[in-house]
């Protein structure tokens, strides 16, 4: 039988979804939460490379990832090893209570990869709790306990990471009270700046909004503990953040002792070709938190800050599974790939893709821009590029019609189409997806 394995290119055998796909989506929706998002029914049975084959043998290009987690590709054999080699020899004793080798071996290595004084650590399950222990270790250092947001982020679904997230009111919607004394404001959006900025200007409104309204009429900045912002913006449509915006807002935390927080959770772990997003403006955040890519899969994540901010004292702080041995060691392999191999690739096949895209606001009606980092790129879907009207249904077209070419990828915002493909990818898949993209897009085109 031919396998995942064999191929680096889609290739389909049955109908989609086929009878195995079939099955499994009608047991899940008997007894799975029907709160899950799936846009289409690929139902997964194994994986390699960028290459994920499902239960009836179709194998799919995979340019989703697991929403940007799977930076090494499907069970890198490297990765795989780790994690085997690992499972065989400990599985947990927790690392809130004992000491594992590879917790500071994991924390060594990554915090080197962050720029300014030296970091320390704390591994969490995933990026929502990454992101709750950011909130609490800003207030515990400030002693304040106010947070500020930006609109269209996303932090995670945990009541406290909840509160911060500005992306959909469906994520929001029926929960209840969150934290109190958390404001937003909007996100540096250039496509659509209110001020008609360019990528390299929007925002400077909005940091006047933020020490002229937000400062003198709702919160005295030095009730502040944290900012929180992703540099490029995920699940909000891949919204790169200009670098004077991160810039500025680093004068201003600095100003008032405000914590600057990273959410680097998408955009970190090499996938912009960087370590880290906001490398790319030079900023030192605070504190900055990671998952995703971090362990190819295995469920972990991470805060860092400097160790005159993460002086909080034992038992102030902790987990009972963060920092797994497993999940370690799978980090462990990931980050040496990525160092090695994949970050350089992904800044190089990132360029060869963005480049390749670069002039489909001129080749199609329905795309109003192209944005990203490295292996981070966004195509906004418009029906009008002269209103920039929000096409989400031309989009959900684009979506649906590339899974059923063999293409996986995933919408993010209200109308963007997002790649988010495994870190290991060439210019060959890369083609075929662009090539896949454009028949998709025209697809969508005709139905307008
Ligand atoms: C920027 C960002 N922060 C936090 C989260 C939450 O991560 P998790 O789903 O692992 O809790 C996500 C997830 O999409 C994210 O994109």
């Amino acid at each position: 039988m031919i396998t995942a394995m064999d191929t680096k290119l889609p290739r389909l055998i049955t109908a989609l979804p086929g009878p195995n796909a079939r099955r499994v989506v009608e047991s899940d929706t008997k007894f799975m939460s029907p709160s899950y998002t799936r846009d289409y029914p690929l139902v997964a049975k194994r994986g390699y490379g960028a290459i994920v084959e499902d239960v009836d043998g179709n194998a799919f290009l995979d340019f989703a990832a697991g929403i940007a987690v799977c930076s090494t590709g499907h069970c890198h054999p490297k990765v795989v090893a780790a994690i085997q080699k690992q499972a065989a020899e400990l599985i947990h004793m927790s690392g809130t209570d004992f000491y594992y080798e590879s917790m500071p071996q994991l924390a060594e290595k990554l915090v080197n990869t962050l720029p300014g004084a030296p970091k320390k650590a704390f591994f969490t399950n995933s990026g929502a709790e990454a992101v709750e222990g950011a909130i609490k270790l800003a207030r515990y250092a400030t002693k304040r306990d106010k947070m500020i947001a930006f609109y269209g982020c996303f932090h995670g679904r945990t009541m406290g990471a909840l509160s911060l997230t500005a992306s959909k009111t469906t994520q929001r919607k029926g929960f209840g009270a969150l934290l109190s004394g958390v404001e937003h404001i909007p996100f540096p959006y250039s496509y659509r700046c209110a001020h008609g900025h360019t990528a390299e200007t929007c925002g400077a409104e909005i940091l006047e909004v933020l020490e002229q309204q937000i400062f003198k009429r709702l919160f005295d900045p030095e009730e502040v503990a944290g900012i929180i912002i992703e540099p490029i913006q995920g699940e909000g449509g891949y919204v790169v953040a200009p670098n004077f915006f991160l810039q500025e807002l680093q004068r201003i935390c600095r100003k008032h002792g405000i914590m600057l927080i990273a959410d680097e959770v998408q955009s970190g772990m090499g996938r912009t070709g960087k370590w880290w997003a906001h490398q790319f403006s030079g900023i030192e955040p605070d504190i900055v938190c990671s998952a995703k890519g971090i362990a190819s899969g295995m469920p972990l994540g991470a805060f860092f800050a400097p160790a005159s901010i993460m002086n909080w004292k034992p038992g102030s702080h902790g987990t009972t599974f963060g920092g797994n041995p497993v999940c370690i060691a799978s980090a462990l392999a990931t980050t040496e790939l990525i160092e090695t191999e994949y970050m350089e690739n992904a800044r190089r096949v990132g360029d060869y893709l963005l480049n390749r895209l670069s002039d489909w606001t001129q080749k199609f009606k329905i795309v109003g821009e192209v944005r990203g980092r490295g292996l981070m790129i966004g195509i906004e879907i418009v029906r009008d590029q002269r209103t920039k009207e929000r096409a989400p249904d031309l989009r959900n077209i684009i979506v649906d019609a590339a899974f059923h070419k063999g293409l996986c990828i995933l919408g993010a915002g209200e109308n963007t189409v997002r790649l988010s493909p495994p870190l290991l990818i060439d210019e060959e898949q890369a083609d075929f997806a662009a090539n896949t993209l454009e028949a998709c897009i025209r697809e969508a085109e005709s139905k307008l």
